[in-house]
């Protein structure tokens, strides 16, 4: 279902090809929203000159052949050449019973996709951090707004899983013992374990050089090795698992495709690169020297496939990674949802699979860059006492804050609803948090901010959301069995009529350039218009007519909200 805009937008692109012919084809309908109007074309402005009218004469030519009775009460001519146009509520009120008895909510249903999504990607046996906690956030958003537009959206958990730090993380294994307290808390939590095995490998040289032909067996595929990797890969599936099933994230153990996956593949991919000539050997090492990549110096920066020891790296790995994706995976759509200092490292890695014919002309990867979650002191999030954060207690102290927020807020609930919402609460704050500013923006971590009732917050939503179910109640009716037969007649009603044609391409929107603070906008926008139609509009008291018709409004506000909320990985509690 159309927006308004998009709708007018072509009405006003056949008036002006109606008008000028086929001279004035691609001029731009040039649409705004107006304080006059509900919106306002200044294409005439730029077409006078074109056409060879005055702006006036050109714009009163455009209404002329405006063919918009259906649509609009009023199209008029103003100031140096503006028309300003407003929607009749005769047709809002139809479009907005249209959208009310859709059960998609006027959101399109896409030619289908399939999407390879990367996103998460946290490292085996190391704490996950709040970048890695934003890619997942963000990542999961996504995912499920395309699964939602109806594309075939599969997500690649490309985990850390192997490489130089297994030494020293299999070394420590066997040093503290395979069914010690410590290597069982790295199914819960990680820090120590990876501390005190950096540490070791740090000051004991011993342990280092036990943990560097630890390196070479674990490549070698000695099978002891490879169990003991297998034990501490296994132990983190648990570790992410609980905390995903904490954030409510749809990542399950079937999207796990860890850079592991591809080891059988990297020596292929460096005799292909190096067959094609697009690979040279540079100083012991395989080497792809792209055109344009310089350091400091105008030195050549390489994409390094093979090291002068003969391992691999990260590279070659995100090389193998998108020959899997479209040659096994058949994608459409490539995206990676990963923090924006490795931007340079994946277009390398895309220019080297373009040119190795990996990566089809036709599909372009984006990267959804993640910006950095900072402290109060806008440094990178950490602990008050410098130490790296543990993520399991963030999200502990995000439901305590939620939770006094709420024993503040809303003393009269009961001691089990309390409880129940401040998880609700909480971990919908630190989505929201990471989800209404833009992806690649940094932010200041800030808890009593993110779990307040006023403002651009989960909250708010989730406590409007609340408000109109209870209003619901106590109307009698069910969400769904409202009936869809909407009139509008006050401003405010009107208002939030017109917002509520939007959804659909917001969401659309979304998932076209990827950007979840666009929803959320959209979604407090809406939960603030909604509000004001409240104070303004009757709803319980009002004439049996007007009142049906203000329920169906609010109804599908509430689904709208809720629907909104779900596709951003936000749950809605019935009561707030
Ligand atoms: N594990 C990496 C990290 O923690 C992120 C991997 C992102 N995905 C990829 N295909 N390179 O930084």
């Amino acid at each position: 279902m159309p927006s308004p805009s998009t709708v007018l937008a072509s009405k006003v692109t056949d008036a002006i090809i109606d008008a000028f012919g086929d001279d004035a084809r691609g001029a731009d309908p040039a649409l705004r929203p107006s304080q006059f109007a509900d919106l306002q074309s200044n294409a005439a402005l730029s077409l006078a000159r074109r056409v060879g009218l005055a702006p006036r004469d050109a714009a009163q030519r455009l209404i002329d052949h405006l063919r918009v009775e259906e649509i609009c009460a009023k199209a008029e001519l103003s100031g140096p050449g503006y028309i300003n146009l407003t929607l009749s509520d005769r047709w809002i009120a139809r479009q907005v019973s249209a959208v009310a008895g859709d059960g998609r909510l006027g959101v399109p249903r896409e030619t289908p996709q399939r999407v390879v999504i990367d996103y998460s990607a946290p490292n085996v046996a190391k704490e996950m951090h709040v970048g890695h906690l934003r890619t997942t956030v963000v990542g999961d958003a996504l995912a499920r707004v395309l699964e939602h537009l109806g594309h075939t959206v599969i997500r690649q958990n490309h985990i850390g899983d192997w490489g130089t730090p297994f030494g020293m993380l299999i070394e420590h294994l066997l040093d503290v013992g395979e069914d010690s307290a410590e290597a069982r808390r790295l199914a819960t939590d990680p820090n120590a374990f990876y501390q005190s095995a950096r540490a070791a490998f740090d000051t004991d040289p011993a342990f280092a050089t036990r943990a560097r032909a630890r390196v070479v067996a674990l490549q070698a595929g000695d099978e002891e090795t490879l169990r003991l990797w297998a034990e501490l890969v296994e132990l983190s599936r648990q570790y992410f698992a609980a905390i995903y099933s904490r954030l409510g994230v749809s990542l399950t153990d079937a999207d796990l495709a860890g850079e592991s996956t591809y080891n059988d593949d990297l020596p292929r991919i460096c005799e292909e690169l190096e067959a094609q000539g697009i690979a040279t050997v540079s100083q012991g090492a395989l080497c792809v020297f792209l055109p344009g990549y310089t350091g400091r110096e105008s030195e050549p920066v390489p994409l390094i496939v093979r090291k002068s020891d003969g391992g691999y790296g990260y590279g070659t790995t995100d090389l193998a990674a998108v020959r899997h994706r479209i040659g096994t995976l058949h994608a459409d759509r490539l995206i990676y949802v990963i923090g924006a200092p490795q931007a340079l490292h994946l277009s390398m890695v895309w220019e080297t699979a373009r040119e190795a014919g990996w990566l089809p002309p036709e599909i372009t990867p984006v990267h959804v860059q993640i910006g950095n979650v900072l402290g109060p002191d806008r440094k990178i999030l950490k602990t008050r006492s410098g130490a790296p954060l543990r993520l399991a207690a963030l999200l502990d102290e995000a439901v305590a804050t939620a939770r006094a927020a709420i024993d503040e807020d809303r003393p009269e609930l009961d001691e089990p609803t309390r409880s129940a919402l401040a998880p609700l609460v909480g971990i919908g704050a630190v989505k929201y948090a990471d989800l209404s500013v833009g992806h690649d923006t940094e932010y200041v971590f800030d808890l009593e901010r993110m779990v307040a009732l006023n403002g651009n917050t989960s909250r708010y939503l989730q406590y409007a959301a609340a408000r109109l179910r209870s209003l619901l109640r106590k109307a009698g009716v069910e969400p769904e069995a409202v009936g869809s037969a909407i009139t509008v007649g006050e401003p405010a009603e009107r208002a939030l009529a017109l917002l509520l044609l939007d959804f659909g391409e917001v969401v659309s929107a979304v998932g076209r350039d990827l950007e979840p603070h666009r929803l959320c906008t959209y979604l407090f926008e809406l939960a603030q218009t909604f509000s004001v139609f409240y104070e303004q509009c009757a709803v319980l008291t009002a004439e049996p007519e007007v009142r049906a018709s203000r329920l169906a409004l609010c109804a599908l506000t509430l689904r709208v909200l809720v629907t909104g909320l779900d596709l951003l990985g936000i749950a809605s509690p019935d009561t707030m």
